[in-house]
């Protein structure tokens, strides 16, 4: 059993009252809320350890000290071995600027860069940019309309011999598909090029495990999965050492912190960590192991949260499916709900997302409408300008809000 009342029992935003109950947190793909494990983090580093890195008084070293065991809490969380391969930066994108500008000064013309028609653009924008910067070419992998997943007869045509990097979202923040990210990686890896994953979104419901996924570079952000405004990158050891990223002469040359531009958000450090403890602490309350070492909790936690939120996946799928109208965007037979993350997207011919989502909020459901920045995928889809109303589930929401919320579509739409 999933124990969501102790899970929910850490997070004090989830008791807010709107209208006469307790609003329903829809809006995780947006950024999660979080427990209070990790503002007590942020706070007792800021209030007690509060300084800059690299001096031998006390609180600088407590700071390096939280440095380190942060970069080692990352590596446990993505599955790498080596922590000096995990960057931190302000958020996802910011970081997937610094890679695509650092990896497009080693590019020449002739070269073919490809995205996706299902990423969000954090995960297109940056690369489109770098191939124009470098004379490169940006090729696009298409998507199934009838089930928002990637057409893989369109990557086989579109990686070549060419190929010199492939940016690929882990899971879709609109349609939620979980895309088969190895099989891209060995296609790929086959002409020799490198492979960027943007793990935002797959992050808080799913265990990374980057050697596994077998890409060169990942990237997620911690306010998704319940930390603070903190991003993530992840690269092979030896490509971190050796590109050229921007950096400031007085800036160290050692990994990590040659890529950590400037002074960093160090109680975010300290926040991110105590998100990932927060998971670990979930498998090690589902295994009934309080020993497990983290990375062994961190499997544990998320093989229990895919469970408990494939169940409200399906509960809600079944739900709009019945409501006259509702048009599901992506995978929706319960025999694939492993395919895809417990976010789901629709529209309705009747009334624009952004209204319906209105109404929601009224009624204290807090939800998204519009594209949420996978505007490749609404434009694929022809759902520009309006595009679609989004519920995003995460571990700490329960069968009570999914049928609340379900209720409340089917009467908004009645
Ligand atoms: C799939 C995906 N990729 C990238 C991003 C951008 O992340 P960040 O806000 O950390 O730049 C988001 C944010 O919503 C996202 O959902």
């Amino acid at each position: 059993m999933f124990p969501i009342e102790k899970v929910r029992s850490c997070f004090p935003s989830l008791g807010r009252i709107v209208g006469e109950r307790e609003a329903v947190f829809f809006d995780g793909p947006g950024g999660s809320q979080v427990p209070s494990s990790v503002t007590d983090a942020m706070s007792e580093y800021l209030l007690r350890h509060n300084a800059n890195t690299g001096m031998s008084f006390a609180t600088s070293l407590e700071t390096d000290e939280l440095i380190s065991e942060v970069l080692q809490a990352c590596a446990d969380f993505i599955g790498c071995n080596d922590p000096t391969e995990i960057v931190f930066g302000q958020n996802m994108t910011s970081l997937n600027f610094q890679l695509a500008s650092a990896l497009s000064r080693t590019w020449k013309e002739g070269d073919e860069v490809v995205v996706t028609r299902l990423d969000h653009d954090g995960n297109v924008g940056p690369w489109s940019l770098a191939a124009e910067w470098s004379g490169a070419t940006l090729r696009k992998i298409g998507v199934n309309r009838e089930d928002c997943t990637l057409d893989m007869e369109s990557a086989n045509e579109v990686i070549t011999e060419r190929t010199v990097l492939v940016a690929i979202g882990a899971a879709s923040n609109l349609s939620g598909t979980i895309n088969d990210i190895a099989k891209i990686v060995e296609i790929a890896h086959e002409v020799g090029a490198e492979v960027v994953v943007d793990a935002v979104h797959f992050a808080p419901h799913s265990l990374i495990d980057v050697s596994e996924i077998g890409c060169d570079f990942l990237l997620c952000s911690p306010y998704k999965f319940f930390g603070p405004h903190q991003g993530l990158l992840w690269g092979k050891r030896d490509r971190m050492k050796e590109l050229p990223v921007a950096k400031l002469r007085v800036a160290t040359e050692e990994l990590p912190f040659r890529w950590m531009t400037g002074t960093q958000s160090h109680e975010g450090m300290a926040g991110t960590m105590a998100a990932i403890e927060h998971i670990a602490w979930i498998g090690r309350q589902v295994s009934g192991n309080p020993h497990l070492s983290r990375r062994d909790a961190l499997i544990e936690a998320y093989g229990a949260i895919e469970e408990y939120e494939r169940g409200l996946c399906l509960r809600m799928l079944e739900g709009l499916g019945q409501i006259e109208g509702v048009k599901v965007w992506g995978i929706t037979e319960p025999n694939r709900v492993s395919e895809r993350a417990p976010t789901i997207s629709f529209t309705h011919p009747s009334m624009c997302a952004k209204e319906i989502a209105e109404k929601l909020a009224e009624r204290g459901v807090f939800v998204w409408a519009g594209n949420f920045y996978a505007l490749e995928l609404t434009e694929a889809l022809g759902l520009e300008p309006e595009g679609v109303l989004r519920a995003g589930v995460l571990h700490y929401n329960s069968m009570e809000e999914v049928d609340f919320f379900v209720d409340s579509v089917a009467e908004i739409l009645r």
